[in-house]
């Protein structure tokens, strides 16, 4: 059996850099608990010259991620983001070249995850997406193998560290929804650029639809769902709230209703005394029902480039014991196609 492994890392920001040094910090500790040795041959980013927190290897050093093929690769770590252009390009390219490919993208995968998985399965190759939700909590993981004969009904929970972030602390400090925005981006919990997508709900709505698709073994919705962020939140509104002893919690929700897929993400009012109601913070938690295990909680922290390279360290040691497998569980044929289940 193969023994060692080239791993090529395109993207290297908060995540892909993090990681880039826990590969080498790590890869004792990777090869007692896997057998396996790795080695990083490649890496890229867009300015080769920007200043880094770690140091990099600058002989490896792509400016074009697509050039890194000129080198044996067997899995790619693709830490770039958003759901088109060259991540898209290059992790199809991967794909179809045999490479694995791990990557933490939920713009990606909940776009494009139905094509991708239908590649890798015919070629043989990982795709693994475990970072992509819930950052370091292994829900997607727990999902595949861990309850894999139950039948999950309903998966809900915080999946955005950001906004459950900012609706704490609007209703601590009675601040306004900018000025708390300021804070999150000053302690780098929000985009300091756009945060947009994670404020909208658009971020939370990516990773229902990844949960979905696994939970009730389905191909990626494409349904028109309630998405609407937590935008419009006043300080006032957690006054009534308080008065009425409920909380502002945005929560994505997929459930399946008689028969029926119903996705969506909007700011709820839970009551004060239950358990999602005290997940604070940029925690994230995920709540979920199947049979016959009941109800599962998993909370954790959702973001940051610690958590989320732990997951992806998670996809990695998967593959290298040799753990091939279908992306979404199931094989892609098997999938049910439309929204009545
Ligand atoms: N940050 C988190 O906490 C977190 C948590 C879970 C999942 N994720 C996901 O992880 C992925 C990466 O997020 P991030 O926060 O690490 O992003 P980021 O800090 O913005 O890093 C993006 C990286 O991609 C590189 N890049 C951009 N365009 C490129 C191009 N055309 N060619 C080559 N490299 C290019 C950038 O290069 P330069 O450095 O040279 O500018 C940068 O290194 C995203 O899919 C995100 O959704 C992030």
């Amino acid at each position: 059996m193969k023994k060692n492994y080239n791993i090529a890392i395109v993207g290297l920001g908060q995540v892909g850099l993090y990681l880039y040094n826990e590969l080498k910090i790590k890869k004792k500790d990777i090869e007692t608990k896997t057998g396996k040795q790795i080695k990083i041959v490649a890496i890229s980013a867009k300015n080769k010259n920007k200043k880094r927190k770690f140091k990099i290897d600058k002989k490896i050093f792509y400016s074009n991620p697509l050039n890194i093929f000129k080198n044996k690769i067997d899995i790619l770590i693709e830490c770039i983001g958003l759901s088109d252009g060259i991540s898209k390009s290059i992790v199809e390219k991967a794909l179809n070249k045999k490479i694995h490919v791990i990557t933490p993208n939920k713009a990606l995968i909940s776009k494009h995850g139905d094509k991708l998985s239908e590649i890798a399965e015919k070629k043989r190759v990982n795709l693994e997406f475990e970072a992509s939700v819930g950052g370091g909590i292994p829900i997607l993981r727990t999902i595949k193998e861990g309850l894999a004969t139950n039948k999950i009904s309903k998966v809900y929970g915080i999946l955005n560290g950001t906004c459950n972030y900012i609706l704490s602390e609007m209703e601590i400090t009675k601040d306004s929804f900018q000025n708390v925005l300021k804070k999150a981006q000053k302690l780098g919990y929000a985009e300091p650029g756009n945060p947009k997508l994670d404020l909208n709900g658009y971020d939370a709505m990516a990773k229902v639809k990844i949960l979905s698709a696994l939970s009730f073994n389905k191909t990626i919705s494409s349904n028109k769902s309630l998405m609407e962020g937590i935008e419009n939140i006043e300080s006032k509104d957690f006054d009534i709230a308080e008065q009425l002893n409920l909380r502002i919690k945005l929560l994505g929700i997929t459930e399946i209703i008689d028969n029926k897929l119903f996705e969506r993400v909007h700011p709820c009012l839970v009551k004060n005394n239950t358990y999602i109601a005290n997940v604070s913070g940029v925690m994230n938690a995920v709540i979920l029902d199947g049979k016959p295990v009941g109800e599962s909680v998993l909370q954790g922290e959702g973001a940051g480039p610690g958590p989320t390279s732990s997951a992806l360290m998670s996809d990695l040691l998967s593959i290298l014991r040799g753990n091939i497998k279908y992306p979404f569980g199931i094989s892609s044929k098997k999938r049910k196609k439309n929204t009545n289940l």
